[in-house]
């Protein structure tokens, strides 16, 4: 069988207006500006106030800005991958939701669950439809409403998150860029380090799981980090060294956005100068499968045609991975 390669031809993003900064967080909680910005690398973070939007209307709106991008028409798009852990409804698939609203009436669609390694899992499993030939235009998308999860009078985890989406288009590639490899790792996690407690088929919904503030992400924050630092900088280190990379064969990395001191660790051993790493941590906090999408639509019209990007991420499950591609657009 013919191996194609898979190519980022559009990228598009969504963010909800409203920035919730540190400060206002002090107003919530034991907690202030300084802490926050020195531990994480977080000043503010989006916020989706309107009641009666969610993760698919996000999704759906960063899918729209990359297909009139591209000039590409929603009955184009063959398939659809959305990576989220805050899915509109624990079914249907939020994937679905976002092809009726953007009038992709040809595609079928499905959600990926890899929390913060979403959208690369979710990256992954697109292309693979390019290379088998099995389709020409997929929608890739990360979104999450973490606001709608997070616990506010817990300081410790609710100060990381934020809201926001951002989505990409893949199709088959004919000039040798796109992505090359991708390295992915899971371990399960059975030490409850970060997880949503009730909601699911183990603990559903009960006055008892509401009370007892089950339906957040509760974490051991110092168990993540330790566990995001090695895995983020391993694997990123391991598909360098798998692909003969070398720092200055690297034009960016385009990390998770969790905590500037993972992101910082990560380049440190990559060999990398700060210069290189994609950070907009400090504008939207951890927008969980929404980060490495919204890096790469920031920093789109920096990026060349030919660059060697490596996208890193870690997070719930655990899920960790690398993937290595050279930029495709311009
Ligand atoms: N404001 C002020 N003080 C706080 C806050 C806060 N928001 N949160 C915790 N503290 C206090 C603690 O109570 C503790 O006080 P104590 O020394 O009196 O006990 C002190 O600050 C230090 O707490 P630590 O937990 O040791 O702080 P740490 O430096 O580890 O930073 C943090 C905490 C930011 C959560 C860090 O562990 C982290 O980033 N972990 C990774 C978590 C993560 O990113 N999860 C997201 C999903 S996974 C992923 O995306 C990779």
């Amino acid at each position: 069988m013919e191996v194609k390669q898979a190519k980022i031809t559009a990228v598009g993003h969504y963010l909800p207006e409203f920035r919730m900064t540190n400060f206002e967080l002090e107003k919530l909680m034991d907690t202030n500006d300084e802490w926050i910005r020195t531990r994480t690398g977080i000043s503010e973070r989006r916020i989706l106030k309107d009641p009666d939007k969610a993760t698919a209307f996000m999704g759906a709106e960063a899918a729209k800005e990359a297909l009139e991008s591209s000039g590409t028409s929603a009955e184009e798009i063959d398939l659809i991958v959305l990576a989220t852990v805050t899915p509109d409804y624990l079914f249907p698939a939020t994937a679905c939701l976002v092809q009726n609203m953007i009038g992709a009436t040809n595609a079928f669609a499905f959600d990926v669950s890899a929390a913060c390694s979403g959208f690369l899992y979710a990256l992954s499993t697109g292309s693979m439809y390019i290379e088998a030939g099995r389709a020409k235009k997929v929608l890739v998308i990360g979104a999450d409403k973490m606001s709608s999860i997070l616990d506010y009078t817990d300081r410790t985890t609710s100060i990381l998150f934020g809201d926001g989406a951002g989505a990409v288009i893949l199709e088959e590639s004919t000039d040798g860029t796109g992505i090359i490899d991708q390295i992915h790792h899971s371990e399960g996690d059975t030490n409850c380090s970060l997880y949503q407690h009730a909601g699911g088929s183990r603990n559903p919904a009960t006055i008892e799981t509401v009370k007892n503030r089950q339906h957040h992400v509760t974490q051991d924050g110092r168990a993540v980090f330790k566990k995001a630092t090695m895995g983020m900088a391993d694997v990123s280190l391991e598909i360098m060294e798998k692909n003969n990379l070398e720092p200055e064969d690297i034009a960016w990395l385009v990390p998770h956005q969790a905590n500037l001191r993972i992101i910082d660790a990560t380049a440190n051993r990559m060999g990398l100068s700060s210069e290189k790493v994609m950070i907009n941590i400090d504008k939207y906090g951890n927008t969980t499968a929404g980060t490495i999408p919204l890096c790469l639509y920031d920093w789109k019209d920096k990026l060349n045609h030919g660059d060697n990007l490596i996208l890193a991420a870690f997070g719930g499950g655990f899920t960790w991975g690398a993937i290595y591609l050279k930029w495709g657009l311009k």
